[in-house]
């Protein structure tokens, strides 16, 4: 009893730490919001080993002196909140003046700043302690050294992802800023690897271009609205440019990267049908409001806000995605209201954004469809199936001793190939072609790094990729089944998938996912017209599968009417 103390200043600040740090892409967020903060034109982030080795932040914004140096690792100590008052009108993205003292806390850290008179000075700590103090001749500006990222708390060193995913989240966090502040220079380097080289751009559309890509730039949307005293600005992709992930949608609530995931939901539900199943646009939204409207001190990393009133704003959100769509595609593409509308026929009614989140579902993970569905096994030894004919170029009208099928031919075609490709791929047989013409396609840095360190996967999926410069990379060999077809996109899904989960049993994952990708990509689509033979030969394929029932994805493959079922329903019995 009687052992209650007051906690050790370091041990309470790495306990902070572990609040504000979580990744060597929070002390990157950090470090460049304190730069944007002290008004750089500049801000260069270079990266070894992910950025657990080393991050360094060069800026050439207002520096520090050296009273001011000192203080600057104190626990609350900010430049830039005095009052309370100050508190409720943030308009800068450093408030809590709590960064420098976390990151200091759990690495090596070493920041040389200068004003421009006079000398500069250095300060040096180990874990927060061991506090070394320098004067040098140093230029206005502030360079920050971080090494050695958790040295001192190897429980959350070993629950660092691996590489390439620390990477694609620090390619992520330079990218937001960039988008953000289109007006600076922002560059990222991981080893000798330039990632982003943006120098200042006039528009949001032309950063877009330098940090996104051409291909993204080409079908750049842009994206305004006003809804009372919130401003809209910003961009989209088109329904043509799909992403199998949501990585690239970003919001900027006053300046400041946040995320929301009801917001994804605005935006995803104002494309409605034009997007494919699990497919996400890339988009860059800015949000402009007052600041009493938005509260922005409710996360520890300040990653998410609060709205006073967020019904209006993804109400608000949702119109200006959708008038830009109207304005951007040509009519056609455009269906009536009612067959568009999530909630089927019939006057559509506007629902708060929590019943449309639960009426359009959340995505299935593939390992939920295992079991088949009732009533749709394909019975009976293999070639007990006939086709009959083909209905709307897309089903393949069956019978077997049971009933009758119909067979959805494009999910069919996906399950034979899934199965074997993914044979190929295990055995590391998969058949490359070499492209006569190479196929360009635009990766972000985080999609460029996942590249960088999976090159054998890929290879061993049958893709070859080189960098051809800038933000281009050239694909010299793919899977012969595919042959050219939508190779920017797969590849793009292919680097999604790579990217998520560690070990073994992660690898097994990426392996499926990817067979399941290139599956999708390469089986007959709708609409298409099958010869006999053609659905013969399909139908054989498909009673050989392991699972006959289910696409890779889970979609059912077909349904059966039993002879039972018909009688019944004819009323012969
Ligand atoms: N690159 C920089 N250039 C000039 N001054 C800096 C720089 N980085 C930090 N500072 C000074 O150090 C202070 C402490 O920085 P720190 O990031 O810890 O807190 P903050 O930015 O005030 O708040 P927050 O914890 O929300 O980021 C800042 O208020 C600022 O005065
Ligand atoms: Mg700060």
């Amino acid at each position: 009893m009687g052992s209650i103390h007051l906690l050790d200043p370091l041990v309470i600040d790495r306990i902070a730490a572990g609040e504000v740090v979580e990744r060597p892409a929070s002390v990157i967020k950090e470090l460049v919001e304190n730069s944007l903060d002290a008004g750089a034109k500049r801000v260069s982030v270079q990266l070894e080993d992910a950025g657990i080795g080393l991050i360094e932040v060069v800026d050439d914004g207002h520096g520090m002196d050296a009273g001011d140096v000192e203080l600057a690792f104190a626990q609350h100590a900010t430049s830039k909140v005095t009052t309370l008052d100050d508190l409720d009108a943030i308009a800068t993205m450093g408030f809590r003046g709590e960064a420098l003292a976390s990151i200091a806390s759990v690495s090596h850290i070493e920041l040389t700043t200068g004003t421009g008179a006079g000398p500069g000075v250095r300060i040096k700590m180990d874990g927060g302690a061991n506090r070394h103090i320098e004067q040098v001749a140093w230029p206005r500006g502030t360079t920050v050294r971080v090494a050695d990222l958790f040295f001192n708390t190897p429980a959350r060193r070993k629950n660092l992802k691996k590489p390439t995913t620390e990477l694609r989240h620090a390619g992520q966090t330079v990218t937001d800023y960039a988008l953000c502040r289109p007006d600076i220079y922002v560059s990222l380097a991981h080893g000798k690897r330039t990632l982003i080289a943006a120098p200042p751009a006039a528009t949001l559309a032309d950063r877009v271009h330098q940090v996104l890509g051409a291909e993204v730039a080409a079908h750049w949307l842009p994206v305004a609205g006003q809804s009372g005293s919130l401003s809209i600005h910003g961009g989209i992709t088109d329904p043509e440019h799909q992403r199998p992930n949501r990585n690239e949608i970003r919001w900027f609530v006053n300046g400041r990267p946040v995320s929301d995931y009801r917001l994804v939901h605005a935006l995803v539900s104002a494309y409605e049908s034009l997007l494919d199943h699990r497919r996400f646009p890339v988009s860059a939204i800015f949000l402009d409001l007052p600041v009493q409207e938005v509260d922005v001190n409710v996360h520890p990393r300040k990653a998410e806000v609060r709205f006073a009133n967020p019904s209006a704003v993804y109400r608000a959100v949702r119109n200006a995605v959708r008038e830009s769509l109207a304005r951007h595609l040509p009519p056609v593409k455009i269906l009536p209201r009612d067959v568009r509308s999530p909630m089927g026929s019939g006057e559509s009614r506007e629902l708060p954004v929590d019943e449309w989140i639960v009426a359009q579902g959340t995505p299935v993970a593939a390992d939920e469809f295992d079991a088949p569905p009732a009533g749709a096994e394909i019975s009976g030894t293999a070639g007990s199936i006939r086709p009959l004919a083909q209905y709307d170029n897309t089903y393949i009208v069956a019978a077997d001793r049971k009933g009758l099928l119909i067979i959805d031919q494009h999910v069919a075609h996906e399950r034979v190939l899934y199965e074997q490709v993914l044979a190929q791929i295990e055995a590391r047989a998969v058949e490359a072609q070499h492209l006569l013409v190479p196929e360009m396609i635009e990766l972000s840095a985080g999609e460029a790094a996942v590249v960088e360190t999976q090159r054998d996967l890929l290879d061993s999926m049958g893709f070859a990729l080189e960098p051809f410069g800038g933000n281009t990379w050239a694909v010299r060999t793919a899977p012969a089944i595919l042959g050219h077809r939508d190779l920017g996109e797969m590849v793009r899904a292919l680097i999604a998938s790579l990217e998520q989960g560690a070990g073994p049993t992660a690898l097994d994952d990426v392996r499926k996912e990817m067979a399941a990708s290139i599956a999708c990509h390469a089986a007959v689509r709708a609409n298409h017209p099958l010869t006999r033979e053609e659905m013969v030969r399909l139908i054989a394929d498909l009673e050989r599968c392991e699972s006959p029932t289910r696409c890779p994805h889970g979609r059912p493959i077909l349904v059966r009417v039993d002879h039972e079922e018909l009688l019944r329903r004819l009323k012969r019995h």
